[in-house]
């Protein structure tokens, strides 16, 4: 397993912003922020609003009534969405029930392999099994299992999604970033779990180890160190900060990592973990799909939203702007 952490541009550039900089005015809201007590006490961010979570213990009834209308909101400009979330609910049951056989065969075999070597972990949560039919349907027709497929993973726990990962795409390699130190969530701070964490990712990834790659640290300064080293990659899972402008910003740079045709899969997009509608991952992903209309096929949605991208990346701005003002980029760079 490789450690690496050089310094790059970027890091500089977040540092000249305040990030990762502890003498920075940002450095204090963020840190309560990042690792947070937020239940607690709600830190106070740069822009002075204190982000409040909603209770840990709302009636079901409420959360679902959230979660549903969330749903809804994010459907507006994208009806494919709602379409998407009914027909993807009654094709996943069916596949659950054996059809059609072909797929359910499929999901069989991908389950039984995961869970043999899940078994050789230490697993405290298993809330990433609900993934395992809607991800292996929709990577069936896209990639070929046996191909060195490479997989980029923003927030991994205790690996339960990273060992999946690893088992379905049995020559993929995969690049996870975390600080092993938790998130907002309450499901996640400040908990006797956060002690052993990583080890328990290590343990539970040990299978995969040699196509295995950590990268410790916020999104928010390892994504752009991916970018300077121009790494790409043909999957990516968005699991790491649920608060609108950390997944904004992990959508925004990890879409520049992906591959013309690769998928990347956004998870709890309709979770109401915050009080205010836009703190929530919901808002980042209506935002971000928006922004990047018609630069990708839906492919799944629901409580996660997986997104298709049919477009090459080509950082043309600066050319542009040149030429808005009548003059060549070439010119003024020279
Ligand atoms: C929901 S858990 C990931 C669950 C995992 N994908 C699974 O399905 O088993 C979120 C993870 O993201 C990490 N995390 C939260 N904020 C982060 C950030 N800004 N940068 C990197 N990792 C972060 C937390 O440490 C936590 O391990």
């Amino acid at each position: 397993m490789r450690h690496i952490r050089p310094e790059t541009s970027h890091d500089r550039v977040f540092a000249l912003l305040g990030f990762g900089d502890k003498s920075a005015p940002f450095a204090d809201a963020r840190a309560g922020f990042e690792f947070g007590s937020r239940n607690e006490a709600a830190p106070t961010l740069p822009n002075g609003i204190k982000e409040k979570m909603n209770p840990k213990l709302s009636t079901r009834m409420g959360w679902a009534t959230r979660l549903h209308a969330y749903l809804l909101w994010v459907a507006i400009g994208h009806p494919s969405v709602l379409w998407l979330y009914l027909t993807g609910s009654i094709r996943y049951l069916l596949i659950g029930l054996g059809i059609p056989s072909g797929a359910a065969r499929h999901v069989a075999a991908v389950r039984k392999e995961f869970e043999t070597y899940s078994a050789q972990g230490q697993f405290k949560e298993r809330w990433f099994d609900g993934n395992i039919v809607p991800w292996s349907t929709t990577f069936r027709p896209i990639f070929d299992r046996s191909a060195p497929v490479q997989i980029l993973e923003i927030g991994s726990w205790e690996g339960r999604s990273s060992l999946f990962l690893l088992t379905y795409f049995a020559k993929g390699r995969l690049t996870a970033v975390d600080t092993w130190s938790g998130g907002d969530e309450y499901e996640y701070n400040a908990t006797a779990d956060l002690q052993d964490l990583e080890s328990r990712f290590d343990g539970n990834t040990a299978s995969g180890i040699d196509r295995l790659t950590k990268r410790k640290g916020l999104s928010l300064q390892v994504l752009p160190q991916l970018l300077d080293e121009q790494q790409r990659f043909d999957v990516i899972y968005v699991d790491g900060s649920h608060f609108s402008d950390d997944v904004l910003m992990d959508a925004i740079v990890a879409w520049r990592l992906l591959n013309q045709g690769g998928v990347i899969i956004f998870d709890d997009v309709l979770s109401p973990f915050y009080t205010r509608a836009r703190a929530n991952t919901a808002w980042a992903l209506k935002t971000f799909m928006k922004y990047h209309t018609g630069e990708f096929k839906l492919l799944s949605a629901g409580y996660q939203i997986i997104l298709q991208k049919s477009v090459t990346f080509t950082d043309e701005v600066a050319t542009e702007v040149g030429e808005l003002a009548g003059f060549q980029y070439d010119e003024v760079r020279g």
